[in-house]
This record gives C-alpha cells, structure tokens and sequence, in this order.
C-alpha cells in the first residue's frame, strides 16, 4: 500500500488598514496601489489546510470546510502549477525535494476556516497563504512564496507574513515584484489589541474581485486614491507603525477605510458594503474617541459590513462595556465581539 505525503498546516487572517483595491492585471492580480495590512495570531481566525499527494491519487481535488470545490478553479491552477514548476526546478538545481518522486502524484485539499467564509473576514487570505505554504512543504519548495499566494488572492500575500506586512505593488508586467514585506514582527507592538464585531455572518453580497473590476472601470475616484493618496499614506502608515503612535495609525486606519467605502459608492452602480450596525459602530468610535479628546480606538472595514476595531490594552475593558452597552448581546441578533491580539493572549475568556 502507498503511503501518502502528508502536512498540516495553518494560516491566519490579516487585516488590511490600508487598502488594496483594484487590480492593474487580473490573471497575474496584479494591485493599482500598495497595501499595508496587521496579521492575526495563529490560534485566532485562521485556516488550517492538510495537503496529501499519493501514487494511488487519480486526480488532484480539493474540498472546503468539508464540501468539495471545483479543482479547475483558474486561481487555484495557478498556485498549483507555480508550486509544481519551483519543485521540479529545484530538483533539476540539484536541490533535494522532501521526496522528489511525489512531484508526479496528484494532490488532496483539505481546508477548514474557523469562521464564516466570505463573510468580510478575510478568509480568501487566510486559505491562499495556507493553502501555498502547505503545498510548498508536501512538495519541498522553499524561498520567496507571497507571489505565489497573491495570484490565488491579492490580499493572501500578506498572511505569508506575521506582524505588520506591506504588499508592494511593484511596477514590472510579470508581477516579480509584487509581493509581501514584513514591516515589523508580530512581537514590535504588545499592546495593540484588535476586536472583531460581527454584525453579520452571512455571504457578502458582491466579492471583492468583481466589486474592484467594476470599480476600476467606473471610479474616477478609485484612480484618484491610487495615484495620489495611497503612496504618502504608505509612508505616514509605516512611519506611524514603527513609532508605534497609535493616534497616528488609528486615524489613517480610519480614513483609509471610510475612502475605500467612498470608492464603493462612486462605483457604478453604487456597492454597499456597510449596513446600519457599521454606521453606528462608526459613530460610536469617534464619539468615543471625541469625549477623550485624543484617538484611543479605531475601526476599519473590508468588503462586508463586520467592524474590526483596533485599540490599545489599556482601553480594552472600557470599550468592551460601552459596546456591550450600545449592542446589548440579548438583544443584537447574533452581533459578537471576539477580542483578539497580533501576539499572544487571546481575550476573548476576558470579553
Ligand atoms: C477589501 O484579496 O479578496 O479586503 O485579489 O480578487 O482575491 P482578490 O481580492 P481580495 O480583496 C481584498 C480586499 C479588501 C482589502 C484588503 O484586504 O486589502
């Protein structure tokens, strides 16, 4: 009997505070504008991916928190056949594969997310990022691998990476320098704690891949976010990050997420992603904020209306109960707070 090849691995979300929206190139997704984004601890939202290759394997298949996915995917392919191109490449090299004879085999997925899917948690990025890296290891790849999982989704580049991750757009047609940095470890900024609160779990209801198409094709101010906004603000996020000035970070986290909302509303027709819990949630902050006279909290919002709110350690208690005041869990209809943090402890026993 044939012994399978087998690696578990995991992958968390990341959580953009400056946006990626657009791409300049579709099959290589390639962005319009550099990205910047906090990476999640491993225990916290996260997908974990088991990869099998066998002799006795007719085809390769893939399945997705338990139900089987087509394999034929266009994006999936092409992390497959770059992962299957850098192994034989490095067994050409001379280079050892764990076991250069599973290069032939065909290969079984086995994803599973430990939150909802599609639902404006990232999940593509967590999935792409695990879903290469595991593939690397069952077939003995190593080196520079975000450009591979940016091409099964732009955002999963960034989750190769822990800590605070840019994504350089880079300028070259082959996408080669495109890829994820690490701008500072996951252990630069202790005290920052991130809070997701869901206001719904349900499926958005335009993914973020055809809702930035028909934004790059319909939004002037999209172009203008692009070319002249995201490159200082870039610079001003690292800088902020590095400094660790939260009053900073918070405050371009906060606007960069309101003007990539404003570009969903100069699309046309118009994408809502935000629903009346997220205007409020929004509300809340800068009142919050605003009876204190300095910036301790911030939110941001993807492509669906949950709000991730960044704050320090300190304000965590606080503002747990001034939310838990305005959205009563009895009465919210499902809404959750789960506290999380880019380091260790997960707080969620303390919520
Ligand atoms: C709003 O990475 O999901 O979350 O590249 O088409 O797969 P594709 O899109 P995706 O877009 C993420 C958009 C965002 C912002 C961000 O994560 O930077």
């Amino acid at each position: 009997m044939d012994k399978p090849n087998i690696v578990t691995c995991t992958a968390p979300v990341n959580i953009a505070v400056i946006k990626y929206w657009g791409k300049r190139n579709e099959e290589l997704i390639l962005p319009i504008n550099s990205s910047l984004s906090v990476t999640l601890h491993q225990e916290q939202l996260k997908t974990t991916t088991t990869v099998a290759t066998s002799r006795s394997f007719q085809d390769d298949r893939i399945w997705l928190n338990g139900k089987e996915e087509d394999i034929t995917h266009p994006r999936l392919q092409s992390c497959l056949r770059e992962i299957r191109r850098l192994a034989r490449k490095r067994r050409n090299d001379g280079g050892t594969a764990v076991d250069s004879t599973c290069l032939s085999h065909k290969v079984h997925i086995c994803s599973v997310n430990n939150f909802p899917t599609a639902a404006g948690l990232a999940s593509s990025a967590a999935g792409f990022a695990c879903l290469v890296y595991s593939l690397a290891r069952v077939f003995g790849v190593e080196g520079e691998l975000s450009g591979i999982a940016r091409q099964g989704s732009g955002s999963a580049c960034r989750s190769m990476y822990g800590g605070f991750v840019q994504w350089v757009m880079g300028q070259q047609d082959d996408g080669k320098d495109s890829v994820a940095q690490q701008v500072e470890l996951e252990t630069h900024w202790p005290e920052l704690r991130i809070l997701v609160l869901v206001a719904s779990a349900e499926r958005k209801p335009i993914g973020s891949t055809s809702g930035m198409q028909t934004s790059v094709q319909t939004s002037c101010l999209l172009k203008h976010r692009a070319d002249s906004v995201v490159p200082g603000r870039m610079v001003e996020m690292i800088e902020a990050v590095q400094r660790k000035d939260f009053p900073a970070f918070a405050e371009l986290t906060m606007k960069d997420s309101n003007q990539f909302h404003a570009t969903c509303l100069d699309t046309y027709p118009p994408i809502f992603y935000l629903n009346s819990v997220s205007h409020q949630v929004i509300n809340l902050v800068h009142r919050y904020n605003r009876h204190y006279g300095e910036t301790r909290v911030a939110y941001t919002f993807d492509a669906g209306p949950n709000a991730v709110i960044f704050t320090l350690q300190q304000h965590v208690p606080e503002f747990v109960q001034v939310v838990r005041h305005f959205f009563p869990p009895e009465t919210n209809g499902g809404h959750f707070i789960k506290g999380l943090d880019v380091n260790n402890a997960d707080l969620s026993e303390e919520l």
